[in-house]
């Protein structure tokens, strides 16, 4: 079999490349997990050309076979910390599959991967029992960490597991977009905790939550068009923020939540903050955002309480997904 592999640039791609590439994207995806939410093909369009992530830039190549797009290769690189890594995502279409295409693409990715000074190559939310696991496996990738996919379809839920009265002695506040003054240093101080989460083997870091870096985040989701919603819980007798949910929404899923970190500082837990934040984001997001029928989050699979709590407003677990990882050098050595 003949088959081309050639770095991509979005920008200059023709319509019928674009078509491919997201043919390609989407039934490798489906083919994973049927049934979850697909971007559509203007707004997968659209993040392509912008070659940028929220975590870093982006570079691409593709696998043609008899001048077709059968597969696609994504190299991310996180600009903000992590930059000892790449996140690398390689997806080949059901049909094309084990005919060395993955492969070939993954090494086409390795010298920049090198260039830009990242010997770990990671690979994020590989099915568990699925061909991308089996195929890092053989290549010699190593789990590093699970996670569980868990999904909250809003018009099955009964809106009452959002009705949580606030702990005794704490309040809620919530913000879109920028948090305010009074707020932001204990919030950021707040967002420190979620380094308490399980990260298994991972060598992925958490971002250090000072005001700069909450700012700067807030300013990268303000750029992306991502509406980024925020409740906290405040401590009311010292006016000191505990705890924090955060959920955005992308402009290339108007009708999807995507429930991000949640943390409550070590000397606050045990009083159910974490399922009141999340339960008042679940009352204020559909109160606000009607459209929205379907919120997806991931979540340390060895994270039993964050689990439970997610099972308590709502989710139910999906999926089981995982993060690998291989030094730059042994996977070129193959
Ligand atoms: C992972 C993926 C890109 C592999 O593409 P591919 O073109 O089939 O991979 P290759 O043909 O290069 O496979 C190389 C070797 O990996 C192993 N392998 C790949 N798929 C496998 C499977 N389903 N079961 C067992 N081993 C498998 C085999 O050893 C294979 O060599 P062989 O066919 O000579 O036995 C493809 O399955 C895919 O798109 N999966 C969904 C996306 C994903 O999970 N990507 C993971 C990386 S981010």
């Amino acid at each position: 079999m003949q088959m081309d592999i050639t770095s991509f640039a979005p920008a200059l791609a023709t319509e019928r490349e674009i078509a491919e590439s997201y043919e390609v994207s989407t039934a490798a995806f489906s083919a994973d997990f049927p049934g979850r939410p697909v971007p559509s093909r203007a707004a997968f369009t659209e993040q392509l050309r912008m070659s940028a992530s929220l975590l870093g830039s982006q570079r691409f190549w593709v696998a043609r076979v008899r001048g077709r797009i059968v597969g696609m290769a994504t190299l991310t690189l996180p600009d903000h910390e992590n930059l000892q890594l790449t996140i690398t995502d390689v997806r080949v279409a059901p049909e094309n599959r084990r005919q060395g295409i993955g492969t070939a693409l993954l090494r086409a990715t390795l010298p920049d991967s090198r260039a830009a000074g990242r010997p770990v190559v990671t690979g994020q939310g590989l099915k568990v029992g699925g061909d991308g696991e089996k195929w890092a496996s053989a290549l010699g990738f190593a789990k590093v960490q699970e996670f569980v996919l868990q999904d909250l379809t809003v018009p099955d839920v009964d809106p009452e597991l959002w009705r949580v009265s606030a702990p005794d002695g704490f309040r809620a506040e919530k913000w879109t977009g920028a948090a305010p003054d009074a707020l932001v240093a204990g919030y950021a101080r707040a967002r420190t905790a979620i380094m308490d989460a399980p990260t298994g083997e991972s060598s992925l870091q958490f971002p250090d939550w000072t005001v700069e870096r909450v700012r700067q985040h807030e300013a990268d989701l303000r750029e992306r068009g991502e509406e980024q919603r925020i409740v906290v819980a405040v401590h009311e007798s010292t006016s000191t923020v505990v705890g924090l949910t955060e959920m955005v929404i992308s402009p290339e899923r108007p009708t999807v939540g995507y429930q991000q970190e949640t943390a409550v500082l070590p000397a606050f837990r045990g009083h159910g903050l974490g399922r009141f934040v999340k339960a008042r984001q679940m009352q204020w997001l559909t109160a606000e955002r009607p459209e929205i029928d379907w919120v997806a989050t991931n979540t340390a699979a060895d994270n039993s309480h964050m689990i439970r709590v997610n099972h308590q407003v709502g989710y139910r677990t999906n999926a089981t997904v995982a993060d690998v990882e291989a030094h730059v050098d042994a996977l070129a050595a193959r």
